[in-house]
């Protein structure tokens, strides 16, 4: 029987204390707790515990480095191809990843977009492209590699299970123990995928507001200086925009009508918010793969990057031209009287949205793709009494009370309007 180095709760009381844990009792209890030695309950305590005393720099690099050694590493060297990815924090009606990385392809970069579905209120990327009929989101390693490497050279795929499995298991576990809006714990989960991930450069979109895992700015920015440090330290040159979630960004929550959107913005128009973030996030990646000067606007006004989608689409078996599913029920909100739209709450659409049917409340669980919001009026949009504010969708009106009940209180109309900031705020590098 092999003896084990270290005793977990000797490695709790230290973090509980508010030591410092030494790199090699931290790697143990990484490891341990992947092999199951360490048992549910200690590491959700020891999760608890760097929740209230947080992590040293070198603590969350360790951290990071004993996730990624959990599994495989991935490498796109042979490429003969820049790879460069992006990463968002999550947020309400975030569907980024959709435009951006066919459009990042379309300048001969790689995109490797190892996406997840959606938990709670923030949607998954999987989930909203697979309500494109036939797109498949499992891909092998050899799959992925040869659309890179082709004329594609965008891929959206789910993350296979080897990569960093120490995560898999501790952020379900972080999920269910009111552990997750840990810095420490987010910046290591990001980043160890995104390490072990192989690419080349990263661009973080780092959210704050009410939508987001931050509720304010300054939280938001020492995550990303923490994943900025981390991405450096290994070799992934990195950047991180800080960038506005108090508002549902765009006009569509949920999935099949997140789609449409982004193919709206891919044919050169769509919400100026959605573009905003597409541009700015396209020429941050450019800039890491050696194309600072890159005309990214042009890009999109011309159909380069909606040619590099519909590739992307068909070469997962989906058709880029389908009709997307349109839901049975609508329920539409109208403007009590004449106004200014002054405040829109990004949690509580993300959670009316969820209550929908767009997210799920379970892994195993499927989600609508028809189910949704879409908003007719943003903040700062003047509105008369009786026009459409938003649309929700569902397959069944028995949806509808919770979602609008979510929503009491999510919205204004004043006289004055409101002020408003660019959605990017801050760019963060090494
Ligand atoms: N996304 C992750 O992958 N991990 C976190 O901890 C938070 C968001």
């Amino acid at each position: 029987m092999t003896v084990e180095p270290f005793d977990a709760v000797d490695v709790i009381r230290a973090k509980r204390d508010g030591g410092v844990v030494p790199e090699p009792a931290l790697r143990w209890m990484v490891d341990a707790y992947t092999r199951g030695y360490v048992s549910d309950a200690q590491m959700a305590s020891f999760a608890m515990a760097i929740f209230q005393r947080g992590m040293e720099r070198d603590e969350i690099r360790v951290l990071t480095d004993a996730m990624i050694a959990s599994g495989e590493r991935m490498s796109f060297a042979t490429l003969g191809k820049k790879t460069v990815d992006k990463h968002s924090t999550g947020g309400v009606g975030d569907k980024i990843t959709l435009p951006l990385a066919p459009l990042v392809a379309s300048f001969g970069v790689a995109v490797p977009q190892l996406s997840g579905r959606g938990l709670g209120h923030t949607g998954g990327t999987l989930d909203k492209l697979e309500s494109i009929p036939g797109w498949r989101a499992a891909l092998s390693n050899e799959e992925m590699f040869a659309q890179m490497q082709g004329d594609v050279g965008a891929v959206i795929c789910a993350a296979g299970s080897g990569l960093a499995p120490a995560d898999k298991k501790l952020y379900a576990l972080r999920d269910v123990t009111g552990t997750v809006e840990a810095i420490p714990l987010i910046a290591s989960s990001i980043m160890s995928k995104k390490i072990a991930e192989g690419t080349d450069a990263l661009v973080l979109d780092v959210k704050f507001g009410s939508g987001a895992f931050m509720q304010d700015i300054d939280r938001a920015r020492e995550l990303a200086r923490t994943m900025v440090a981390l991405g450096t330290d290994s070799g992934v040159a990195t950047t991180a925009l800080l960038t506005d979630m108090n508002v549902p960004l765009g006009r569509a929550i949920g999935n099949a009508n997140e789609v449409r959107e982004s193919v709206e913005i891919l044919a050169g128009g769509g919400p100026a918010d959605v573009r905003e973030l597409t541009v700015g996030l396209a020429r941050e990646m450019l800039a890491l793969a050696g194309q600072p000067d890159a005309d990214v606007e042009a890009a999109l006004d011309d159909g380069r990057a909606m040619d590099t989608w519909k590739a992307m689409i068909r070469a997962q078996d989906g058709d880029p031209d389908a009709a997307l599913p349109v839901a049975r029920e609508t329920h539409v909100v109208t403007a009590p009287a004449d106004g200014i739209v002054t405040r829109m709450d990004a949690l509580p659409f993300g959670i009316a949205a969820w209550r929908l049917g767009a997210g799920r409340a379970r892994a195993e669980d499927p989600v609508i793709f028809e189910a949704g919001i879409d908003l007719h009026a943003k903040p700062g949009d003047r509105v008369s009494a009786g026009q459409p504010l938003f649309t929700l969708s569902a397959a069944d009106e028995a949806r509808f009370p919770r979602a609008i009940e979510a929503l009491e209180g999510a919205w204004e109309l004043g006289d004055d309007a409101p002020t408003l900031g660019p959605i990017v705020r801050e760019r963060i590098t090494a």
